[in-house]
């Protein structure tokens, strides 16, 4: 079938359309490249030898997206596209609601317009806020604590009721805990631009000389060594996810499901699987803790694996192993020029 990707130009959107070309589907990628590199289109042919479709546009502008749908007989719509920086969406709120919620808004208007009807939403982790208990099961309270964890929210709503109201739209609401890795070939990775905020991309960058140092965020946490845990989770797995609900929206109009592997990992736990991977110490130093960080979290996982048959499969030493094949060999990325090196 024919899947528009939004946001497919990015780090979890590229993975899954190799995933989506792979298992036979066609691919659009529909992208305005506000957060990533036309080159990343160039790598997913590489490795696939097949050229995905790419339109450049906004997922606000609802004429182009109906127009792209129905010109390439899309069936199902994977939407990645959104902002994602926790701190950018504190300090602009409105560019977070009008990209995340109006943009979600316009895409599905648009799906309605042309009667597309499979829709697999990008949601996060984030729209549980501090855990009340662990692991994180789906019907676990919500209260996101960032601007950014509320557009997810937000739109997890407008989807429910858009799923209430009418049989014509399958949707499968993803929530993902922390992405990490790349795919195996070392051609397409995480590329953030300027400082990363995320532990893997920065520890990656340590290890490759660009950056001195990983500011560990608190080593006071009530959690066995001090640091922070998450549940780290491969973006081949992920990725594999998305096709899993996809195929599960021919048998069921509406799910909300966790991606997570349910073990939870410290920074330091990171910082030493890294270490091993590349062969190089990885310094650090331990630094405040960051406002809006808990101390754990991680994925209750008996849901995607009962309704979509899926498990994360692929280790920690598998996504620092990844990370470090992708980072040593496109050091800059996708050669955009690196911001000044600062700790
Ligand atoms: P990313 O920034 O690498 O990819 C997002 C892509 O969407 C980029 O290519 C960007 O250019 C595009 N985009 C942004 N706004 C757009 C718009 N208005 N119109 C068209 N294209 C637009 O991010 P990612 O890490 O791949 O995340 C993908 C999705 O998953 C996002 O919705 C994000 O919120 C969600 N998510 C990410 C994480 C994570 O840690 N990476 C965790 C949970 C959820
Ligand atoms: N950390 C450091 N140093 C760094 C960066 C992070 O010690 O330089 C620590 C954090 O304090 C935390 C852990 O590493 O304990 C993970 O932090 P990340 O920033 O990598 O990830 P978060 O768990 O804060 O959030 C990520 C995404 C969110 C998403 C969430 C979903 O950034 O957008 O996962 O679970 F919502």
């Amino acid at each position: 079938m024919t899947i528009m990707v939004t946001g497919g130009a990015g780090y979890i959107g590229s993975h899954t359309c190799v995933e989506l070309i792979e298992a036979g589907h066609q691919v659009v990628i529909f992208d305005n490249f506000c957060n990533s590199n036309i080159e990343v289109v160039r790598r997913i042919e590489r490795i696939t030898s097949a050229a995905p479709v790419v339109v450049r546009g906004d997922v606000r502008d609802r004429d182009l997206i109906s127009a792209t749908l129905a010109k390439h007989r899309c069936e199902a719509v994977i939407h990645f596209a959104g902002l994602k920086s926790v701190a950018e969406s504190v300090s602009h709120p409105l560019l977070y609601y009008e990209n995340n919620v109006l943009g979600s808004m316009s895409l599905v208007q648009a799906m309605q317009d042309v009667g597309v009807g499979k829709l697999v939403f990008s949601s996060s982790a984030t729209v549980y806020g501090d855990p009340v208990f662990l692991p994180l099961t789906e019907d676990h309270p919500k209260s996101p604590y960032s601007p950014y964890g509320r557009t997810k929210l937000v739109v997890e709503e407008m989807l429910t009721e858009v799923a209430q109201s009418t049989n014509r739209f399958k949707i499968a609401i993803l929530r993902y805990f922390n992405p990490v890795g790349c795919h195996v070939s070392g051609l397409i990775g995480e590329d953030p631009l300027g400082v990363p905020s995320n532990l893997m991309p920065f520890i990656a960058q340590v290890a490759v000389g660009r950056r001195p140092h990983v500011n560990i965020f608190g080593n006071d946490y009530n959690t066995p060594d001090g640091t922070g845990i998450r549940d780290y989770v491969h973006v081949m797995d992920l990725a594999s996810g998305h096709l899993r609900a996809l195929e599960h929206l021919s048998r069921q109009d509406f799910i909300q499901v966790n991606l997570g592997t349910g073990r939870g990992s410290s920074v330091l736990d990171l910082v030493q699987a890294f270490s091993k991977a590349c062969g190089k110490d990885i310094p650090f130093v331990f630094s405040a803790r960051r406002d809006g960080d808990v101390a754990s979290y991680y994925a209750a996982t008996d849901l995607a694996h009962k309704l979509l048959g899926w498990r994360a499969t692929r280790k920690l030493h598998d996504m620092c192993a990844d990370t470090w094949r992708w980072q040593s060999r496109n050091p800059n990325g996708y050669g955009i020029v690196p911001d000044q090196v600062s700790a």
